[in-house]
């Protein structure tokens, strides 16, 4: 099978699974509610910003596609969403377009539409170092998203077998890339274990991709002819854990939310527990393929809205300012944090 065919089937298969995953790891956070909020929803600013990047919208398109002629209509159509909104987009992979420049411009179509947003590019942790720079190069991106994705790698049929020396390929390439690194999962989440490699390696943001929302074990399970490794379903930290993870283990670290994020309630607790900025995959693709390109924009400028809505409601006026609003962590959440020492 080909790279774009790959790519194909993780768009058709992230497509047709449901957005809303049961028993959420959200739903063990509360927010104490305030009767007095003493603020106006014209008060609130969503301004945001990442490693000194500003980003006019705290919720962003996180990385998913490109590398063909079809999955490059979908990036033209999420930076169409991204500029109508002011949100920050990621672009899936590039690997295919740096080995191969015919299909570059699947992912330099994002710059083109956009040619004033932000846009993040992205390659994987195994990558040879020097990527770094082309993939940024590609898109004269802002950030660079550098995935790791170890069980997805080991479920795909034809995915890596040896996960030897990605820590320091990473550090090399914080070292070479002319913007600053985003070190991110994609379902998987990460640990303060893992926070503390990155910060040992000069890692200043990561995105915890947790585990809620796309599962990509599932997504390459459906792949492999003998289905094996269904039971791996729901592998790994959820964004929620990890986000308690990250804020205990490294608080000078630039955290983004993502995976499984169902509504702009979990992006408001999110922030809660020290986000700066949330990322949504799979519900903006299933969005886009079921509604369209206009319907999508509707959808998450609702989001943008709603999101105003609720920091009002909880007297926050700033995304910064979320970090001081009270809540409690309930059951198995609550559990893990008591076993791993997390106060
Ligand atoms: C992804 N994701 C992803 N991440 C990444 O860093 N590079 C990539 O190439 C891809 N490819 C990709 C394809 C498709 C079809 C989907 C749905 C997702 C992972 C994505 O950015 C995100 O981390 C996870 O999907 C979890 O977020 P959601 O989907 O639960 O909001």
């Amino acid at each position: 099978m080909s790279r774009q065919e790959r790519k194909m089937e993780h768009v058709n298969l992230a497509k047709n699974t449901s957005s809303i995953t049961p028993n959420s790891d959200f739903d063990a956070i509360r927010l104490v509610h305030r009767s007095f909020p003493e603020t106006s929803v014209d008060e609130v600013s969503l301004m945001t910003s990442i490693c000194s990047i500003e980003f006019l919208s705290p919720i962003y398109i996180n990385a998913m596609t490109g590398g063909s002629h079809e999955t490059g209509q979908i990036n033209e159509a999420f930076a169409k969403i991204a500029r109508a909104t002011g949100m920050a987009m990621a672009v899936g992979s590039q690997h295919a377009g740096i080995r191969d420049p015919q299909v570059a411009e699947s992912y330099r179509i994002v710059r083109r539409v956009n040619p004033s947003g932000i846009v993040m590019a992205n390659i994987g942790a195994g990558a040879p170092p020097d990527y770094a720079k082309k993939a940024v190069d590609m898109l004269e991106a802002q950030l660079l998203q550098v995935h790791v994705n170890a069980p997805q790698e080991l479920v795909m049929p034809e995915g890596d077998r040896d996960f030897h020396g990605w820590l320091k390929n990473v550090e090399r390439m914080v070292q070479l890339s002319p913007v600053p690194v985003i070190v991110k999962e994609v379902g998987f989440g990460i640990s303060r274990e893992t926070i503390r490699q990155l910060r040992d390696i000069g890692v200043t943001a990561i995105d915890v991709g947790g585990r809620g929302g796309t599962d990509f074990t599932w997504i390459e399970n459906q792949r492999r002819a003998d289905k094996t490794y269904d039971y791996l379903r729901g592998w790994g930290l959820s964004t929620v854990t990890s986000l308690l993870e990250s804020h205990q283990a490294e608080q000078d670290m630039a955290v983004c939310a993502s995976g499984g994020i169902r509504h702009p309630l979990d992006a408001l607790k999110s922030f809660a527990l020290g986000a700066s900025a949330v990322g949504i995959a799979g519900p903006v693709l299933r969005s886009l393929l079921h509604d369209g390109v206009e319907q999508t924009i509707s959808m998450l400028q609702s989001w943008q809205a709603e999101l105003r809505t609720l920091m009002t409601m909880v007297g926050a006026t700033s995304i910064p300012a979320m970090s001081d609003v009270p809540l409690v962590i309930l059951g198995d959440v609550k559990t893990w944090c008591d076993v791993r020492g997390i106060d």
